[in-house]
């Protein structure tokens, strides 16, 4: 299969669709893979690193997108990408195509087969490609947390360890997934105090195990939070109800009785946000304070860390790009039930339900039209 992996045209998207290691697999297999010049530099990957792996350069998108089967990218295409899309062509990507039904009507129009990472599933039923950013996003948010506690960057002067003689600060991480754990990881390896709230009690109990009794697991409910909230210094963000906005856990009558400078990071800003005072902000404008406490809630927190999140997610994305290349997508979605239900759009129609739903247009089974 010809593969092409095109530069990331997004507002302050580095990442990119594939690595070197990724490209010398798919190279092995006996695939060619076309790399757009340029590509991998906001990962600091540079063009060389591609053609030591066995890619050939192309000088523009255009040439990167009009000769290849597939295309490799990391986000959904954006409306300078539409006219790009040839006919038939697989589209491996996030895509989100929900909130988005003109790139949905590009996809159809053109017989697009767009298959999304975020609905991939796996043999639990859990989604393997969106577990890597969660994995980045939770052990930033213990460091972007601890940095913005500074007295400097309006946070109360604590410094999480503390010192010999002054007690450590004290981290409350709302939700035990994902998200929670490395943000936890990261927060005890900084010296803090950490207590993760949860409603799942296996969950607690694996927390409870992993980490030897050095976090405090508390069932989730207003009364536990409100204690918990009250001695917070670092407040952390980390629910998900798949498939559904993030509940309002905090109110801003809870977040009142936070300290003065307490530090609010809402992880789960991209589901609309765990706390009443949440609204989206950005890598240039991280930052706001409200009732007293600084709130971060960057909707997409690994994309300050291109590097270490385009090899994160390479890991991840690999074995189903090879399984597609090998395959072709037909046969390779019959063998993996996981990865059919990464298919949101075939032959012209919609093959995602939710996706379906969520645009009110019609929903074709993908088996029916294979
Ligand atoms: N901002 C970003 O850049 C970024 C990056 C990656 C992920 N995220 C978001 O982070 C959130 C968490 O993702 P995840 O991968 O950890 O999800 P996950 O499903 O692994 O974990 C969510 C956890 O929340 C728990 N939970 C649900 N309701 C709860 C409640 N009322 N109280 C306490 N816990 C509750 C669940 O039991 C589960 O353990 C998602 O919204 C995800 O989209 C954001």
């Amino acid at each position: 299969m010809r593969v092409g992996i095109p530069t990331e045209v997004k507002d302050h998207e580095y990442r990119v669709g594939m690595t070197p290691a990724a490209v010398h697999a798919l190279v092995q297999a006996g695939h060619q893979v076309l790399v757009q010049e340029g590509a991998g530099l906001g990962s600091g990957i540079p063009d060389t690193s591609y053609r030591e792996a066995g890619a050939c350069l192309a000088p523009d998108a255009a040439t990167t997108w009009s000769e290849v089967e597939m295309v490799v990218k990391v986000k959904e295409p954006i409306r300078s990408e539409y006219d790009l899309m040839q006919r038939g062509q697989t589209l491996f990507t996030y895509l989100h195509l929900a909130p988005l039904p003109e790139l949905t009507d590009v996809l159809l129009r053109k017989e697009v087969t767009g298959i999304a990472y975020e609905t991939i599933t796996d043999a639990k039923g859990l989604l393997p490609l969106l577990t890597p950013m969660s994995e980045v996003a939770g052990r930033m948010s213990a460091v972007v947390g601890a940095s913005y506690l500074q007295r400097g960057h309006g946070g109360r002067g604590t410094l999480l360890a503390g010192v010999p003689g002054v007690p450590p600060g004290d981290v409350v991480i709302i939700g035990g997934g994902i998200v929670g754990l490395n943000a936890a990881k990261m927060a005890l390896g900084l010296g803090a105090r950490v207590t993760i709230l949860e409603t799942n009690l296996d969950r607690m109990r694996f927390l409870d195990d992993i980490f030897q009794g050095a976090v405090t697991t508390l069932a989730s409910n207003h009364h536990n939070m409100i204690a918990a909230l009250r001695r917070a210094d670092l407040l952390i963000g980390a629910v998900l109800i798949p498939g559904r906005a993030a509940p309002k856990l905090v109110t801003r009558a809870m977040l009142r009785q936070m300290k003065e400078g307490a530090v609010a990071v809402d992880v789960a800003v991209d589901q609309g946000g765990c706390f009443e005072t949440t609204r989206p902000t950005t890598h240039s404008d991280p930052i706001y304070i409200e009732e007293g406490v600084v709130h971060y809630c960057v909707a997409n927190m690994p994309g300050a860390v291109p590097r270490t999140s385009t090899f994160a997610l390479n890991n991840a994305t690999l074995p189903y790009a090879l399984a597609l290349a090998n395959k072709g997508v037909r046969q390779a979605v019959l063998e993996d039930p996981g990865l059919l239900d990464g298919v949101n759009t075939y032959a012209g129609h919609i093959t995602c339900e939710p996706v379906a739903e969520s645009l009110g247009r019609p929903y074709k089974p993908l088996l029916e039209l294979l």
